[in-house]
């Protein structure tokens, strides 16, 4: 792609942002669509992030992708937003800037491409953090099951989870063999699998027969978690589906186009293995 005075600009924000995926990920879109774009990332230190993420307007960015710690100054950074954290910023021609946040809708999309009748397999639902990516899930499966339990390993972030939704529950950290036995859908939103972090001892050999194990860590592909659920014959769910499902659905806020998320799939995991 040849690189212009017109050529519109996107980035993903956050600290720290090298290893993001993102890049690639909407870079090969672009390329897919025609579209004269660059996306980059931009690694955000400042004393006012407010004012900072504010000014890339002025500079004439279209749109933005959000990362740690950034996502609840973006969304007060908006004009207008759909939720108290963003993931995704879209500029107006005029510079207004709107705030989305499409994490919950990206896990929904990538739970439903693995497990296309989940809705009617997944009536409880075990949720382990507490966190920004715990709750967007959290929101998004909530009107679609029974109960969501939230699993955290500090109690009082899993009973505030708990408090956003109708049909929120909290678990003691230490109960998390029971939450296993009881739940259908058991989602890992910690960072906890990541490469060099912390590995688990999951309780997998509790799991019902028909339960479904999904991922937000994508670092490794198959995280331990994965392994033995797979092991185990569990339908699982990798952490790529939610970061594809929630760029496509930025993608589309900016562009008005639905991307393949396919395509995204095999280059990223390329560059995974690269
Ligand atoms: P994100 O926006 O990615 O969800 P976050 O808001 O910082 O990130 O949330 C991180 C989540 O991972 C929290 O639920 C956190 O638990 P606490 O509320 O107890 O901090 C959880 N977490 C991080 N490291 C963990 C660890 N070593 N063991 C258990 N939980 C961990």
């Amino acid at each position: 792609m040849k690189i212009s005075a017109a050529t519109r600009v996107l980035a993903i924000i956050g600290n720290p942002v090298a290893h993001s995926l993102s890049p690639i990920m909407h870079n090969g879109w672009f390329a897919d669509h025609g579209l004269d774009a660059v996306y980059v990332a931009l690694p955000l230190q400042s004393e006012d992030p407010v004012a900072a993420i504010r000014a890339l307007g002025q500079f004439g960015l279209s749109g933005a992708n959000v990362t740690a710690p950034y996502k609840e100054t973006a969304a007060k950074a908006a004009d207008a937003a759909d939720d108290v954290v963003a993931n995704t910023l879209r500029w107006a021609p005029n510079g207004a800037l709107t705030a989305f946040n499409t994490d919950g809708a990206g896990f929904v999309a990538a739970l439903t491409e693995a497990a296309p009748d989940w809705l009617g397999r997944a009536r409880r639902v075990l949720i382990i953090g507490a966190g920004g990516a715990a709750i967007a899930i959290g929101k998004a499966l909530s009107p679609n099951v029974d109960a969501v339990h939230f699993i955290n390993r500090t109690r009082t972030n899993a009973d505030a989870a708990a408090a956003l939704l109708a049909n929120g529950h909290s678990l003691r950290w230490e109960d998390m063999e029971q939450g296993f036995a009881e739940a259908d859908l058991i989602v890992q939103a910690t960072s906890l699998g990541l490469e060099d972090g912390a590995a688990a001892d999951w309780p997998v050999g509790r799991c019902r027969a028909a339960a479904i194990v999904a991922e937000i860590v994508y670092r490794p592909l198959e995280t331990q978690l994965l392994a033995r659920a797979r092991s185990r014959g569990l339908l699982t769910v990798d952490g790529l589906g939610m970061l594809i499902h929630q760029g496509a659905r930025a993608f589309e806020l900016w562009f008005g186009v639905r991307p393949d998320a396919l395509a995204a799939r095999r280059r990223l995991i390329a560059a995974l293995r690269s």
